[in-house]
């Protein structure tokens, strides 16, 4: 049975940047979530076609930090160091930024998005451009073989039918093989009230325990995981297919620390939707305290994580003016749902004296960039709870 336990309104595509003529028939769903009593699963309520997010025009660069880049630098260096795999397979490459660390004479990748399996092609990376399935894993095995090294990044939790995706990985993985993938944790989401980690693309947020036991379900089982920061807090998953591999202390520790934070019981996720209603009511309290007293607000980072926040809090562009986003293909175009202009950052915090810090996973980054800015500024954020930041 499926407990609902969260409602964040109507929501549109959180990454479907708009431009300015294209705002009138803009897609809108309700943006609900729920946990299965069962697998302890938490997935939306309801799911939003996958066509309608990840298409040619999907707007996130994977390569748009320094953070993210050094990450998946020493994550590929490492993988490679400790399994020493012949054939690596990515699902989910977006524009390369792991693969690109990886020889590309033992590696493939699948990207549903053709403006990035382009250019991983282009990179010299065999970049096949399909959704996940178990047809297409079984059509990589008898094409390549079986693959050694299977890695995915933010990109399991954006798979709807998880049995499938995880029978597809068994299918396509070799005996020796090991499965690694790593996606924002749902404890820290409800430590921290991220609320905004809840977006159409993430069907699902996982806990450990959950995947231990959906994985199990198909045949593959969890040794290792490591607890990452990036993404405002997420788990790196390790599994292969039998339990050869001798399973880390660490894997029993972290599903009971997930039990005693509560995360089998539904009142910890009625608690989180109690706070997540306080964090909106403090929000706008002082967005509209610091535009009664004239200061100019603007926001910083146009993530997909404030989509949500946005649209669930009705913040529009007579409080938040526009948002710089270093993403190009973002400039010019208006952030969906509430339509707020999307500006370069050059020239544009000059006169600014809040930004509301829409990519607070990278605040120690943005803020050792920042520091003119933060002289006589001052970012707000809602994590943990609605504070400014100095
Ligand atoms: P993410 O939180 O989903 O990784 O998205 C980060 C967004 O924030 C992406 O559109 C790029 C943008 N961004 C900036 O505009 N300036 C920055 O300094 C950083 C780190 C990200």
């Amino acid at each position: 049975m499926k407990v609902k336990f969260l409602d964040l309104g109507q929501q549109p595509i959180a990454n479907n940047f708009l431009l300015p003529e294209q705002v009138d028939d803009e897609f809108k769903y309700h943006l609900t979530v729920e946990i299965d009593d069962g697998t302890k699963l938490v997935s939306l309520g309801e799911f939003v076609a996958p066509e309608k997010m990840f298409n040619d025009t999907y707007a996130y660069h994977s390569s748009g930090s320094k953070t993210m880049q050094e990450h998946f630098k020493k994550t590929a260096i490492a993988l490679v160091n400790n399994f020493a795999p012949l054939k690596v397979l990515e699902i989910g490459s977006n524009d390369g930024v792991f693969i690109k660390n990886i020889n590309s004479d033992i590696a493939i990748a699948v990207e549903p998005c053709s403006n990035f399996a382009d250019l991983t092609n282009k990179m010299g990376y065999k970049t096949i451009s399909e959704f996940w399935t178990l047809d297409l894993a079984k059509e990589i095995r008898s094409k390549h073989g079986a693959q050694d090294l299977i890695y995915a990044a933010n990109c399991m939790c954006h798979i709807q039918n998880l049995s499938e995706a995880f029978a597809a990985v068994n299918e396509c993985l070799s005996d020796r093989g090991v499965f690694v993938f790593e996606d924002p944790s749902l404890s820290k989401m409800i430590e921290r009230c991220s609320y905004d980690q809840i977006y159409d693309e993430h069907a699902h947020i996982f806990s450990v325990t959950a995947l231990n036991k959906i994985l199990a379900s198909q045949g593959l089982y969890i040794f290792r995981v490591e607890k990452l920061n990036v993404h405002g807090g997420s788990n790196r998953i390790f599994a292969s297919k039998r339990l050869h591999k001798n399973i880390e202390a660490n894997v029993d520790d972290i599903m009971k620390e997930e039990f005693n934070m509560g995360l089998e019981d539904i009142r910890t996720y009625n608690n989180f939707a109690t706070r997540v209603e306080q964090s909106r009511v403090q929000l706008l309290g002082l967005l509209k305290e610091f535009k009664r007293k004239n200061f100019n607000i603007v926001g910083y980072g146009a993530t997909s994580k404030s989509t949500t926040v946005f649209n669930y809090c009705g913040i529009d562009s007579s409080l938040i003016g526009y948002i710089t986003d270093t993403t190009p293909t973002k400039q010019g175009k208006v952030s969906p749902g509430m339509h707020i202009p999307v500006v370069p950052r050059e020239g544009n915090l000059n006169s600014v004296d809040y930004a509301y810090l829409g990519a607070w996973n990278y605040e120690a980054e943005i803020a050792e960039k920042e520091s003119e800015f933060l002289r006589s500024g001052a970012f707000i954020t809602h994590v943990p709870y609605v504070r400014i930041i100095r």
